[in-house]
């Protein structure tokens, strides 16, 4: 788009396009869709958030607040407006941001004869990828946020995507709600996306000195054992305070913990995306 100076991009390069998927609300899925998109646009990578949750708290969280959403997700998927025509900038450099509204919350209803309701944003990616005429217009990555629960936009996410990240945090039913996240993928897989892979799993607010915590920690790590990622993401009030002055964390305070972790998460990422096997 606008400006870009970061690493190599050719306009016939797909982008790797991964879902922050969890049913469960409050375990850092937005949170670390627009940090680790900060920290990987810093490493210079050029990154397209694509909010999917009618709460739209990732566009909140970036800046673009009521006003600034002349178009949403919502016409991407609803009056197939180009991804491009309803991308905005950030206030951060190679990170973009496609925002949501409350429209969503009717998307089911509005979409409910559409036979391909389904893949509503995989087209609409697809398309933007046919559209793509100049170097600058590609991403190296699109990441999607989604809102807390398995409904028609969770579906759309996961039939568009190559990756699945999953947040989660290490609480009592942590593992449980893991199952069934892992048993979703497995349904879209069989039905919707046979190429979909399992990137990494971040464990969120992290607390050291939390005995439960630590043990959930474990237990995840030997279930799951190197899908796990080896960075945790620490509980930093940094990151919760960051949101409400419309910035990632990453800018409100660089040095913080939690800043320093989505640093090295990104790193893990990248370097785990190497060698991921993707279909395409
Ligand atoms: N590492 C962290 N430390 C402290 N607070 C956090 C951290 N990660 C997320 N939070 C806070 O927890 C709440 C839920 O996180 P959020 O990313 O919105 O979850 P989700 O998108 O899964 O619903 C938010 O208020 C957020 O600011
Ligand atoms: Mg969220």
């Amino acid at each position: 788009m606008f400006g870009f100076i970061g690493k190599k991009i050719k306009k016939s390069d797909k982008p790797r396009v991964m879902v922050f998927a969890n049913q469960k609300g409050g375990v850092g899925k937005t949170t670390t869709a627009i940090n680790l998109g900060c920290a990987v646009a810093e490493k210079g990578y050029k990154v397209l958030i694509i909010d999917l949750d009618p709460q739209g708290n990732a566009s909140t969280g970036l800046g673009i607040y009521k006003e600034f959403r002349e178009f949403s997700s919502y016409d991407v998927l609803v009056d197939g407006m180009s991804v491009n025509k309803a991308t905005v900038e950030t206030g951060v450099k190679n990170l973009y941001l496609v925002p949501s509204t409350l429209d969503l919350l009717g998307i089911e209803a509005t979409l409910a004869n559409d036979e391909n309701r389904s893949f509503k944003l995989k087209e609409a990616i697809q398309n933007m990828l046919l559209e793509t005429i100049k170097i600058e217009d590609n991403y190296h990555y699109i990441f999607i946020d989604c809102p807390p629960s398995l409904n028609l936009l969770t579906i759309n996410a996961l039939a568009a995507s190559d990756a699945v990240m999953v947040p989660l945090q290490c609480e009592f039913y942590a593992l449980e709600g893991l199952g069934q996240l892992l048993e979703t993928v497995d349904h879209v897989r069989k039905t919707l996306n046979d190429t979909l892979i399992i990137h990494g799993i971040v464990l969120t607010m992290v607390d050291d000195r939390n005995n439960l915590s630590g043990q959930v920690e474990k237990d995840v790590r030997e279930y799951m054992k190197n899908k796990v990622y080896q960075t945790v993401i620490p509980r930093n009030v940094r990151v919760s305070e960051a949101p409400s002055y419309g910035k990632p964390v990453l800018i409100y305070d660089h040095k913080c913990s939690g800043s320093k972790a989505y640093i090295k998460l990104a790193s893990e990422m990248l370097n785990r995306d190497k060698d991921m096997k993707y279909s395409n």
